[in-house]
């Protein structure tokens, strides 16, 4: 457990400010401790006692004079420092910092807190929170917290940002029935961080399957890493809260505006294999389904219900969340022709109607869970009066037990009447549910994490050795020495061709003589825009003509948009004219990049053309890490898809090009972090090749 063993199964414990005085967090954490059954040295730290809860204590940690694992700090956030500096000392591995008073209060709690860390630094010491409520393991067992509550023994890791959140979390898996092997409170992150808690609990052997509560993550590349890691061993999902466009809203670019921070945790969550949850209530059913039953192998699903109308609600559900209804062999059907009454369906979804006895259930289940057709099942019980609830949750449980290699989830719906089924489910692990939707959501969030742990597994960065660096820095130390951030469009189109995206050709002329000569060259026709930092919109001004043929109107050209522009816009800078070759019309596409501040670049692709904004078709995918899978998948969820495969019997276009322009777009971003907006709007695909027109490259 990277390095965190002696964290979550410790050999010893200080608390530093154990108190006598129950109600004061210093008692609670000592004796959680002692009631959680910790079999560890135990030392309370306190000036004024000579022994607390039946340990003797010590009046510093310095006076211990053995070997301390970990230090729980309960004392104010004013002798920390001090505490923390004696805790080196004494060679203490793990200080975990309860108290509060850091940087959630302020600049001056936020520099106290950075001398904390150097402090633990300089003694090797690391830091869990400040400002939390502690950590347990049940398997150590251990309860270094001030909870009220000791989850039961299981197979789930909850790590949270909020300390409410777990206590309040806590209470409710005593209700439920759920175990938890390790509860991390992270705090304010100022050292260990979800990333260190995420390895060290997919290394857990007692842990199946690892939750998040995350509002924000600190090091982005760190816990990609870390994640992409442990979703290879087990499921990690992660509820993230505070999901704002703000970031959005500061994006100047194209792409910017498309994307939201949001985005950014979507693509990188997926990236690195992790399933997002969007409830809390998503985030248990998930955790309770991954710790008790088989991931399905496939989308297959079986119904069966003693009912029509719950009957036809799962298999919508099924439908929707992009699972398949199971066509039985006709072999079952058969034997569920012999053996239900003629009144049943013997086709998914199964329903052994009204008047169905639990031993319809068995017929029903056995016949479905043994068809080679059927991935998964999902149970559906109304409440009649001739059906022996509990009969038909034993007869459930146990075809669960009988088929370990499929998944069965439940929905006994009703309230007082299926109270005892649902329980005998429950602490029989069938995960179950009040009604059947969540159950079939909960089969197909499985789902997903086979698909995502299997595409992280096979896939690898995407990535050019052909691709002209050095070139491209120079372009962009010129750009630096002219005072500029913005890329005249001759330089922009230039870096693409540099990293062989293909760019349509593009030169700078400075006189109507250069506009001809660079016209000769390139070939007619061609398009002419104002080259100038300062002028955006450059249609507005007159700064563009297009469909150019001859060298008069070349000459023309040029005079009259250096005139338009100068006229329009005094103060800009204006380098010249662009002379660009006109290419033909193709499909319109949008390729781009926008940096996150947590995750780093991240590329788009979607529609484009002057409507991008509107049509919102784009999407997104981390730079970093980029693989040709990920590039296929971007290209194909968006709907430009649709008319790049030849949209009513039109030619379809070139998209191995286009998936090339997208890598090396990726590349182009991962090489040069100085990039801070790219956009290449439009791209024309063509039947063959494709083609950048508008570059737009933007240096930090
Ligand atoms: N070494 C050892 N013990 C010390 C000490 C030192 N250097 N300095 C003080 N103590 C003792 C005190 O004498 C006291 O013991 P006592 O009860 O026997 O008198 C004990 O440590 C606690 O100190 P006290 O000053 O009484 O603090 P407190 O208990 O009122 O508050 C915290 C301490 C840590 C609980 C408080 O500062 C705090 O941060 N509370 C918020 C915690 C929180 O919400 N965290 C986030 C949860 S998600």
């Amino acid at each position: 457990m990277n390095g965190l063993r002696s964290l979550m199964q410790p050999q010893s414990v200080a608390v530093i400010g154990a108190s006598k005085t129950p109600g004061k967090i210093g008692y609670a954490v000592i004796e959680n401790i002692r009631t959680s059954g910790y079999a560890g040295e135990v030392y309370p730290i306190n000036p004024k006692e000579e022994e607390i809860s039946g340990y003797k204590a010590y009046p510093s940690i310095l006076a211990v004079g053995k070997p301390i694992d970990v230090a729980v700090f309960c004392v104010p956030a004013a002798v920390s420092l001090q505490v923390a500096d004696e805790c080196g000392r004494a060679g203490v591995k793990h200080l975990i910092v309860i108290t509060a008073g850091f940087k959630e209060i302020g600049p001056e709690g936020r520099e106290l807190e950075n001398k904390l860390v150097q402090t633990a630094r300089q003694y090797g010491m690391r830091i869990t929170g400040p400002n939390n409520l502690g950590i347990m393991d049940t398997h150590t067992p251990i309860n270094a917290t001030f909870a009220k509550n000791f989850p039961i023994k299981g197979n789930v890791a909850f790590i949270s940002q909020s300390g409410a959140l777990c206590v309040a979390i806590l209470d409710w898996s005593l209700k439920r029935g759920l175990g938890f092997s390790q509860f991390v409170s992270v705090g304010n992150k100022a050292d260990l961080n979800e990333a260190d808690f995420i390895e060290a609990a997919a290394e857990d052997p007692n842990t199946k399957v690892v939750c998040l509560y995350l509002e924000d993550v600190v090091n982005g590349d760190r816990f990609i890493e870390a994640a992409r890691k442990a979703t290879q061993k087990v499921p990690v999902i992660v509820l993230k809260a505070g999901n704002t466009a703000a970031g959005a809203k500061a994006a100047s670019s194209h792409t910017g505006a498309l994307a939201g921070s949001n985005t950014a945790y979507d693509a990188a969550m997926r990236h690195a294999g992790v399933i997002r949850a969007a409830t809390m209530t998503e985030l248990f059913d998930l955790a309770i389904a991954f710790t008790t039953q088989p991931i399905p192998k496939g989308r297959r699903t079986v119904v069966v219900t003693n009912s029509g109308g719950p009957g036809i609600v799962a298999s919508d559900a099924v439908e929707t969340n992009g699972l398949i209804m199971a066509h039985l062999t006709d072999a079952s059907t058969e034997q569920l022709r012999a053996k239900l009454p003629p009144t049943a369906n013997i086709h998914n979804p199964i329903d052994v109607v009204g008047d169905a006895h639990a031993d319809r259930y068995q017929i029903a289940l056995d016949t479905a869970l043994n068809d080679p057709q059927v991935d998964a099942a999902v149970v559906l019980l109304s409440p009649t009066a001739v059906l022996d609830i509990k009969e038909a949750a034993e007869i459930t449980a146990n075809a669960g037990q009988a088929h370990p290699d499929k998944p069965i989830v439940a929905s006994f719906m009703g309230g007082e009447a299926v109270e005892v089924g649902v329980k005998y489910l429950n602490d029989h692990g069938i995960p179950t549910y009040p009604f059947p939707e969540p159950a079939i959501a909960t089969l197909r969030g499985m789902l997903k994490y086979r698909e995502l742990r299997d595409a992280v597994a096979g896939s690898s960065e995407w990535t050019f050795a052909d691709v002209r660096k050095d070139a491209v820095k120079a372009i962009f130390d010129k750009v630096r020495a002219d005072g500029r951030s913005l890329l005249l469009g001759p330089e922009a189109a230039e870096v693409a061709e540099l990293y062989k995206i293909p760019a349509a050709p593009s030169k700078l002329a400075k006189s109507a003589e250069e506009a001809v000569a660079h016209a000769e060259a390139i070939g007619y026709p061609v398009v002419m825009k104002i080259a100038s930092p300062d002028i955006m919109h450059k249609t507005d001004v007159g700064g563009v003509k297009v469909g150019l043929t001859s060298k008069d109107e070349v000459a023309e050209a040029f005079d009259s948009i250096m005139a338009a522009s100068k006229k329009a816009v005094p103060t800009a800078k204006i380098y010249g004219v662009e002379v660009q070759k006109m290419m033909p019309k193709g499909d319109e596409l949008i390729i781009g990049m926008t940096k996150d501040p947590t995750f780093g670049p991240m590329v788009a692709f979607g529609s484009g053309g002057i409507l991008v904004n509107l049509i919102q078709d784009a999407s997104f995918r981390l730079a970093k890490g980029l693989s040709e899978r990920e590039v296929e998948e971007m290209i194909t969820e968006t709907k430009a898809y649709t008319v790049l495969k030849g949209f009513r019997g039109a030619q379809p276009d070139d998209i191995p090009a286009l998936r090339e322009a997208i890598g090396r777009v990726a590349q182009l971003c991962r090489d040069f972090p100085e990039i801070s907006e790219l956009d290449i709007n439009p791209v024309f695909a063509y039947a063959k090749g494709v083609s950048a027109l508008d570059v737009k490259i933007k240096l930090q």
